[in-house]
């Protein structure tokens, strides 16, 4: 089996926490919503795949007392982890999603975030986490972070769009095919993912971001669909962005008003 191709975050992990944030109370409560949904209280196992900057493991961690596991192929990522207080219940491995290195049926909930979209053979890691998966009472947790995008960072890839280079999405193309696939009865061992969405008003937000430091992560080049650009055509869509963010907002010192939520899908395989 080959792993396939995956798209690197080594080296925008210092600059990740700052392109998404979730206030810390509302991080609570979406802890809050896994633990109850995973039953976590009765001690089962939580995997975090595709932990990142621990976004969400840390908190997790913190605020309930079982043993959670957060894996990445990205130990730059990981290593962010180390400077948040975390508690000994939070164990990280490197390795790849689409080769989970957990035996059968061992988690009572799995939790993916902004992944699926960055790895060429997705369904396979739809059908690993199904396997890691307590048979009929594990549950999958697709969390996705709505809205929220700077009118800067939409204009900036509309000029990349009209330009023709955007790269087309190297993994899932979007959430609809993801759960399409999950409700195919063929694709999962024969049956079918019992499918829910959380999408509830309590889990959404405002924020308060300075056009200075959305145009200084554009020029980092922080977000993952802007590295296939050449650095050529990036500076010259940069230096287009500023003259938008000049002309749309006068002053320099202008901030955006971001409006959020977080929704998620949730998957149990019940025969
Ligand atoms: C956009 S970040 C999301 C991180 C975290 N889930 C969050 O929401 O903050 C994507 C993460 O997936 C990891 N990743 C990408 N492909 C992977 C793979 N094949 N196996 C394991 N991790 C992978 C990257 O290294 C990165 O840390």
């Amino acid at each position: 089996m080959t792993p396939g191709r995956y798209q690197s975050f080594e080296a925008v992990a210092g600059d990740y926490d700052l392109t998404r944030v979730i206030p810390n109370a509302l991080l609570a409560e979406i802890t809050r919503l896994l633990s109850r949904e995973a039953k976590l209280a009765q001690g089962g196992l939580f995997l975090d795949a595709g932990v990142g900057t621990g976004r969400f493991a840390a908190p997790l961690a913190d605020a309930h007392p079982t043993q959670i596991i957060g894996i990445d192929i990205a130990p730059a990522m990981m290593a962010r982890i180390h400077r948040k207080s975390v508690p000994g219940r939070l164990s990280l491995a490197q390795a790849d999603l689409q080769r989970l290195p957990f035996g059968d049926g061992v988690f009572a909930g799995v939790l993916l975030v902004h992944i699926l979209h960055l790895i060429e053979q997705w369904p396979l890691v739809l059908t690993e986490v199904r396997r890691v998966l307590a048979p009929e009472t594990g549950i999958l947790f697709l969390g996705v972070e709505m809205g929220g995008r700077s009118a800067l960072i939409d204009f900036y890839y509309e000029q990349a769009r009209i330009r023709a280079l955007l790269p087309r999405s190297l993994g899932a193309p979007g959430l609809a095919q993801v759960l399409s696939y999950l409700s195919r009865p063929e694709c999962e061992g024969g049956t079918k993912a019992q499918v829910t969405t959380l999408d509830l008003p309590r889990l959404a937000w405002r924020r308060v971001v300075p056009i200075t430091r959305t145009l200084e992560a554009l020029s980092r080049r922080t977000y993952s669909q802007m590295w296939a650009i050449s650095d050529a055509a990036h500076q010259d869509l940069l230096a287009e962005t500023r003259t938008f963010a000049r002309r749309t907002f006068r002053r320099p010192d202008a901030v955006e008003v971001l409006k959020s939520r977080f929704v998620i899908h949730t998957a149990r395989w019940i025969p």
